[in-house]
């Protein structure tokens, strides 16, 4: 199980981490995938970001918000720490609603959110099905799902497999995928390469 108390997220790690991810290098790796999830926002949606770390994503997207929200969801204290600073500091706290919180239980009520995002989380879960089921439940009819994660069949995606954590269950190839959303209710499902990782776009 991915808990507070195991996360590789989580404590000292966490804060690690959190300082990590906000390497403005990423941009240009991260591009296609957030360039993606913008163009699908048009300003008052409620957004769910599963696994916001300390907001790569969750950050542009509440900027591009008029009158939506988005929802950061992380079990990462430390993760969301960073994340609420930055909010502040920005001044997005009227947009954004941070939720620490398992990813397979977020205490949102069904069908209350337009636009669920996800970037790299997938395969660090112990169970990527139930959290998959989560997301069908919350989404409104019609919302939209973007994931993006390592692709099992890559040379990134085998490396990540070789040393994922024990209690995790490591990267989707991206037909496995596919069928796991379809098992999970969703439709119109595509995904689209990147190097090493793949999105996976669907709606409900
Ligand atoms: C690789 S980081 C990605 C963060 C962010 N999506 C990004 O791209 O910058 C993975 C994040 O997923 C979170 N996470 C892992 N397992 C989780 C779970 N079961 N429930 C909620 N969050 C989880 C971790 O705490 C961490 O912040």
């Amino acid at each position: 199980m991915s808990t507070r108390e195991n996360s590789e997220w989580t404590g000292i790690r966490g804060k690690i981490g959190a300082w990590l991810l906000d390497n403005p290098l990423r941009k240009r790796r991260e591009a296609r995938f957030l360039d993606l999830v913008l163009e699908s926002i048009r300003g008052n949606e409620t957004v769910l970001d599963v696994g916001a770390g300390s907001g790569f994503f969750s950050i542009p997207v509440a900027q591009k918000l008029k009158t939506g929200s988005v929802v950061c969801l992380d079990l990462s204290p430390e993760m969301l720490a960073r994340l609420q600073k930055k909010v502040e500091r920005l001044g997005l706290t009227d947009r954004v609603r941070i939720a620490q919180s398992e990813a397979s239980s977020s205490g949102l009520p069904g069908e209350s959110v337009d636009v669920v995002i996800s970037n790299a989380v997938l395969h660090e879960l112990p169970n990527p099905k139930a959290v998959l089921k989560e997301i069908a439940r919350v989404l409104k009819p019609g919302g939209s799902v973007m994931i993006k994660d390592f692709n099992k069949d890559s040379l990134q995606g085998k490396i990540v497999s070789l040393f994922h954590h024990k209690d995790e269950q490591g990267p989707f190839t991206p037909n496995e995928l596919k069928n796991c959303l379809t098992e999970m209710g969703l439709r119109d499902i595509k995904t689209i390469p990147i190097k090493g990782s793949f999105i996976a776009t669907a709606r409900k």
